[in-house]
């Protein structure tokens, strides 16, 4: 019965790639993890707490579930995460590269484990100076520069949460996650770039601190070198806080429990949420993931292209990898600045093992052609990562193919900020992988789907993504507000973690997300999801990116509007557009069949580069944007607007 269905399942993806030989020969990880952590998931994620995290003093508790929904993980034990990212590895390696830095304009830096150590002892003795202890708010306002990570362990290392603000993001953004947090100290710069221009950092940094009495000081990084404003009560640049300073300082000894950072998730209309994560489980979970998903080896080159800005950046570019005492690049620009090849030649250059992009970047490169990738040796590539939005199967296949060379491994990952780690993805020594499917659990992690009442829903249907057991990553609460934690999170089923993303299992139980349940369609009482129809569009040769939303429609309920982006080359007309309404009608169901198409040159995307559908809805239905702050090219919505008003292809 349709109607009782939460989300249908429409088609599945028939391609499999196993895993090569030669690759689960030398594999972190064989399905015996799978094994071990189902016959005993609280031991596994001791064992792993144990190996991965250098403790003053090791937990004997696992995990203390009296006040749940308020879980603590390894609550006896203590740490600190700095001393696990760059202390203990001064011994066996300091000397070996923590970063390559490579900057917008060419400009690079090479930092090793001993440099950063010393470096980021000197900014903490400097915060401390500026009288910063243990339990304070630090904000963090900087583009993709090494001083970002260094000012994050630096405060890891005083016991002071940072609360990091995407560079990109406006003075508003920034006042309002300053104030919820009652932030003492901003670290800014005096710009970053961004294709070639200046982002106007301590412009926005004073507009938000004129707002924010909690703030006592604002250390700028020198970076664009462009004139700014000083005020001597309260500036100081960077370079002077260090200036003179030990390059020793010992680490704070914190509790499991404690606070290590919020960073703010933006809800579509509501205030953001400051996602707090603690220190102990976090790191557990950050170290253990990275090294089985990515098959960490020593002699890796690592680049996760992600901001440091969003938790992909926190986990993975900061915490994993430092823990797990891996060598990363870290590139402050654009992908097509100067040109768009810009992240080949960076790969090329550091032979890279490792990559870890989002699905938008992957369909940006399928939409500029195979010439960019192809100018540059890619044969370092080892593994290929995805993380931020279902991968539309086709996009999967292109990476596979163009970046990878039919020789890498994809790890499709879900997982949220307020998750902290990677949940659901293939190990790459284990799993077969489906191009579309983030395939299944990670070893001591439960997810499931279930429906409206709660119930899980067999293999082959689609419902909502839960998380039935609680995991050492996971956010604590919302900073300021544990009722609004409980009620977002834990009231819609009992007792489980409710994501807020719908998702389907095939016959063999891998897991399919399928987008925002915010963003599910009800097309006469079929209730579908955007994500099939967006891979079915972006299936046609001529399309690089797809978006799908329910337009109201008095027959139907919803009728469905797509808005097409086609690969550079192709041009479209009435002729394309009817031929890919008609396709999509073949590839799923005449059901699922978009009663209009406009195409257009891009798509409203949130500064992370995630689709929003809810603004093409709002286009759909002539009516006024909802809130549009996070947004990141307004220019598109306009042009859109234009063309979605002048298009009615209904039949
Ligand atoms: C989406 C990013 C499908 C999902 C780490 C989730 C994904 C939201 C995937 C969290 C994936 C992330 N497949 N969807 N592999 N990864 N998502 O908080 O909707 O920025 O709920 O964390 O991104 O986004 P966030």
């Amino acid at each position: 019965m349709t109607e009782k269905k939460a989300i249908e399942a429409l088609t599945f993806e028939e391609r499999v790639f196993p895993p090569s030989d030669e690759f689960v020969a030398q594999a972190n990880a064989g399905l015996e993890i799978y094994e071990e952590a189902e016959a005993d998931w609280l031991g596994f994620w001791q064992k792993q707490a144990l190996e991965r995290v250098t403790w003053f003093k090791e937990p004997e508790v696992v995990l203390d579930d009296s006040e749940a929904p308020f879980f603590k993980w390894f609550s006896d034990g203590q740490l600190n995460v700095s001393y696990n990212c760059l202390d203990r590895h001064l011994e066996t390696g300091g000397d070996k590269v923590a970063y390559y830095w490579e900057g917008e304009p060419g400009d690079t830096r090479e930092i090793t484990y001993r440099e950063l150590y010393e470096e980021v002892c000197q900014v903490a003795n400097g915060l401390a100076g500026l009288g910063l202890k243990k339990g304070d708010r630090v904000a963090l306002y900087l583009g993709m520069v090494p001083e970002l990570a260094i000012a994050m362990l630096a405060c890891a290392r005083l016991g002071v949460a940072h609360s990091v603000v995407f560079g990109g993001f406006s003075s508003d953004a920034l006042a309002q996650r300053i104030q919820d947090a009652e932030c003492k100290v901003l670290i800014t710069g005096d710009g970053s770039w961004r294709r070639g221009k200046s982002f106007p950092l301590k412009e926005n940094a004073d507009v938000a601190v004129a707002e924010c009495p909690s703030i006592e000081h604002v250390v700028v990084v020198k970076r664009t070198g462009e004139e700014v404003a000083w005020d001597d009560a309260k500036d100081v640049w960077y370079h002077d806080l260090i200036d003179g300073q030990p390059k020793e300082r010992e680490p704070e000894v914190m509790d499991a429990e404690d606070m290590l950072y919020i960073l703010y998730t933006s809800g579509t209309t509501a205030k953001p949420k400051g996602i707090v994560h603690t220190t102990g489980g976090y790191l557990a979970g950050a170290a253990t993931t990275h090294h089985y998903v990515f098959d960490i080896k020593p002699d890796d080159v690592y680049w996760c292209a992600a901001d440091i800005g969003w938790v992909t950046g926190h986990s993975y570019i900061v915490y994993g990898p430092l823990a797990n005492h891996t060598t990363g690049v870290m590139y402050e620009g654009t992908p097509d600045f100067p040109d768009k090849d810009r992240l080949w030649q960076i790969v090329e250059k550091y032979k890279v093992t490792k990559f870890y992009t989002a699905p938008t970047a992957i369909r940006a490169f399928m939409k500029w052609g195979e010439e960019y990738p192809a100018k540059h040796d890619l044969s370092s590539l080892k593994l290929l990562g995805t993380v931020g939005e279902p991968i539309n199967p086709e996009a999967w296949i292109w990476y596979h193919r163009v970046i990878g060379g039919e020789s890498c491994p994809i790890v499709d990952t879900w997982w949220q900020t307020e998750t902290g780690a990677i949940m659901i993805t293939p190990l790459p020594g284990a799993v077969a992988t489906k191009p579309g499917s983030a395939t299944k659990g990670f070893p001591g992690i439960f997810p499931d789907i279930v429906d409206d009442s709660g119930e899980s829903v067999p293999l082959g249907g689609g419902g909502y993504l839960v998380i039935r057991k609680p995991w050492p990553s996971m956010l604590r609460t919302i900073y300021g507000d544990p009722e609004r934690y409980k009620e977002t999170y834990w009231s819609q089923h009992e007792g489980i973690y409710f994501a807020g993303d719908g998702c389907k299992r095939d016959d063999e139980g891998y897991f399919w997300l399928l987008g925002r349940v915010d963003d599910v369609m009800n097309v006469s009482g079929h209730r579908l999801s955007t994500t099939e129809i967006e891979s079915a569009l972006v299936a046609h040769d001529a399309v690089a990116e797809a978006a799908v939303v329910g337009r109201a429609d008095e027959i139907t309920g919803q009728a469905i509007a797509a808005f097409v982006t086609l690969r550079s080359g192709v041009t479209g007309d009435e002729a394309l557009v009817k031929e890919l309404r008609n396709w999509v009608s073949e590839k799923i169901s005449p059901i699922a069949r978009p009663a209009s198409i406009v195409l257009t040159d891009d798509l409203p995307k949130t500064r992370s580069g995630k689709i929003m559908r809810r603004l093409l809805k709002d286009i759909s239905e002539q009516r006024q944007l909802g809130d549009v702050t996070t947004l990141a090219n307004a220019d598109v919505v306009s042009a859109i607007s234009d063309m979605a008003a002048s298009r009615p292809q209904e039949d």
